[in-house]
């Protein structure tokens, strides 16, 4: 490997978090005062077996010196026998990591979808005001726009970060102003409490039963209310019994693609190749949505249950959950649940005596929406850019570290309880045909009482909304944003739609990560449209010139409709963003880019934005 190192050293303290992280170096190296190991460098293979700790070692760094400067860079370069020009390229990658100096404090200030309906700019513009534009350095703290945070129910939201000897990280839920300057300059803040669904306490409910009612820091409670019964029974029943009653249940992945689970874990416990590793994809950053952090949040011990009955019935001795950076209380949570599962042996080498062994780790992320596309998680817990692969081959055959690998979202995940307990084809009576069981939606924007709901597929938007008291008071609904940035807007007249995945799917919509954003006629639909298309041109990893272009192709035209400066009539920047976004769905390679138009071209069908009334001169 051709290493070129920088001149530039590690400040001590830059050493020291890298060495807490990684142990001290044992070769000079990497970094010793003497050979400990009779050897200069570890090369080959057991080089290429640290890349992994790359991330996580980034983000010790990071924690401590509020940054990744290029002594601290070096240091990494050098203890994990990587390139630093290829560190470089990772820590860049993430959108938390900074790589030039930073105020110690940083706090992360939402303008996305929800938090726009309630009123960020105005907060934003407060902010400018008083503290300077994002990124100025006043006293040791700064503000940054941040894309959605996933705390959407409780919007405006925001994220605070410092660094240092004792770093801390915080959510901030319904702030304003004068709450986030306060913060911003004094002292922190404690942890916003966990989300009560708004459902909570109704009988009925499978997947949010237990949150709200609950101390989701105590296994006794949840084992009180009905924990890890699930697991026992897997146990009685045996791998095989749990793939029969999963297959039965006909339960389709909540992550977004819809892939029956059933399938995907058959074929990989089929799979001769071992080891074979688990994911939870709890990346959960797509814009409007937070049923995810709810549940891990709220319930964390179902996730970790629901993880080793999937990790028993399809042969997985090791689990990951990769977690979006900024959910720091279902991180505590998950950590805390982790660990009270191992001391109970309900983790481990021998679990519950039956001679199964599992173990779950929690990887984090550091702000990448694509990070949550399943073949990226693998380049990320790798420690490569968080680039998604080609399909095929599919994680099933092909995944993380190159063994098979199942990839299964958090809802998907602990619907896995009331299946294995119930029964799959019990659970199967519940919803369609094709949609079966229960299904979280995210309500949020302009609805009366925004957070998760737990309904059962077939439920119509209709009623979704009314279970949420409709639309925020003083409002009239314009159209409902369902699905996300990459799902589509929906229209008053179509409030009847089913909540299915063949109905969306008949409709020309998806129901995405179950995001139901209500939007009034308050709200300035060109202005979400330009929110949404910065966000895919943002989150592209730029690896498809498809999607790499077209998503700036998009937002310009959007730029030019809004300001009405079109470059020919309306009609023909309307026909170019319809090119653009047939060329990134024909020729992306992932999610992103194929999904990156949907919203706006379903803007421009079903609400005729810049043609009725979006401001634009023909
Ligand atoms: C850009 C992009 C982002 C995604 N983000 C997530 C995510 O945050 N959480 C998730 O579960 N699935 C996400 N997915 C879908 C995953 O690729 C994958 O389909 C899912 O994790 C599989 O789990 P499931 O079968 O349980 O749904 C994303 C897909 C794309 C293209
Ligand atoms: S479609 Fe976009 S996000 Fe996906 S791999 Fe290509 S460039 Fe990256
Ligand atoms: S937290 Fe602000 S839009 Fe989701």
């Amino acid at each position: 490997m051709d290493l070129r190192l920088l001149d530039a050293e590690p400040t001590t303290d830059e050493r020291a978090a890298i060495d807490a992280f990684l142990g001290p170096p044992v070769s000079t190296w990497a970094g010793a005062d003497a050979v400990e190991d009779g050897h200069s460098a570890h090369g080959g293979h057991a080089a290429r077996a640290q890349r992994h700790q790359l991330l996580p070692t980034l983000h010790a760094l990071h924690e401590k010196a509020g940054w990744i400067s290029p002594g601290g860079l070096n240091y990494v370069a050098r203890r994990l026998t990587i390139p630093p020009a290829d560190v470089y390229g990772v820590a860049t990658f993430y959108a938390l990591f900074s790589v030039q100096p930073r105020a110690p404090r940083v706090l992360h200030v939402c303008n996305d979808l929800a938090c726009r309906c309630a009123g960020s700019d105005k907060l934003i513009e407060a902010l400018t005001e008083r503290v300077g534009a994002h990124g100025t350095d006043t006293d040791g703290a700064t503000w940054e726009p941040s894309p959605c945070l996933g705390q959407c129910d409780r919007a405006p939201a925001a994220f605070l970060i410092q660094s240092g000897e004792d770093p801390t990280e915080r959510e901030l839920t319904n702030v304003d102003a004068e709450a986030l300057i306060e913060i911003l300059y004094g002292a922190t803040p404690a942890f916003p409490k966990s989300a009560t669904p708004p459902q909570a306490g109704q009988p009925n409910l499978r997947l949010l039963r237990r949150i709200g009612l609950v101390d989701p820091e105590s296994l006794d409670q949840y084992r009180a209310h009905g924990g890890y019964a699930a697991l026992r029974r897997a146990f009685d029943i045996g791998p095989e019994g749990v793939l029969r009653e999963v297959l039965d249940s006909k339960l389709m992945g909540r992550g977004g693609a819809a892939f029956p689970t059933g399938r995907k874990w058959d074929a990989v416990a089929r799979q001769p190749r071992r080891p074979h590793y688990l994911i939870c994809n709890a990346d959960e950053s797509e814009p409007g949505t937070f049923k995810d952090r709810v549940i891990m949040e709220g319930d964390p011990f179902s996730l970790i249950e629901s993880m080793t009955i999937a990790a028993y019935a399809t042969g997985c001795e090791r689990g990951y959950v990769y977690l979006r950076g900024e959910y720091p209380l279902a991180q505590g949570r998950l950590e805390g649940a982790l660990e009270q599962a191992r001391h109970h042996g309900l983790l481990g080498e021998d679990i519950l005596g039956h001679g199964f062994r599992f173990d779950i780790e929690l990887r984090k992320g550091a702000g990448a929406y694509i990070c949550g596309e399943e073949t990226a998680i693998f380049s990320s817990i790798e420690g490569y850019r968080g680039e998604p692969r080609n399909k095929p081959p599919f994680p099933v055959q092909r995944g993380l570290f190159g063994p098979p690998t199942v990839v299964n979202n958090v809802e998907t995940l602990v619907n896995v309880l009331p299946i294995v307990l119930e029964g799959g084809p019990a659970f199967a009576q519940i919803g369609t045909e094709r949609s079966t069981g229960p299904k979280l939606f995210c309500l949020s924007g302009a609805v009366a009482q925004p957070g998760t709901y737990e309904v059962p597929f077939g439920t119509t938007l209709r009623e979704l909304l009314e279970l949420a008291g409709g639309i925020s008071a003083g409002g009239s609904l314009r159209a409902v944003l369902l699905g996300g940035a990459a799902g589509s807007f929906i229209t008053p007249d179509d409030m009847d739609l089913k909540l299915t995945f063949e109905d969306a799917r008949e409709f020309g919509t998806t129901l995405g990560s179950g995001v139901v954003l209500g939007i009034d006629d308050a709200m300035d639909l060109p202005e979400l449209l330009m929110t949404i298309a910065a966000f895919m041109r943002d989150e592209s990893c730029g690896q498809c010139v498809p999607c790499r272009v077209g998503t700036v192709r998009q937002e310009e035209a959007l730029a030019r409709l809004a300001s009405g400066r079109t470059r020919g009539t309306v009609q023909d920047e309307l026909n170019l963003i319809a090119e653009i976004g047939q060329a990134m769905r024909d020729a992306s390679i992932c999610g992103l880019g194929q999904t990156a138009s949907s919203a706006v071209e379903s803007a421009i069908a079903r609400l005729a934005v810049f043609t009725s009334n979006g401001g634009a001169t023909p």
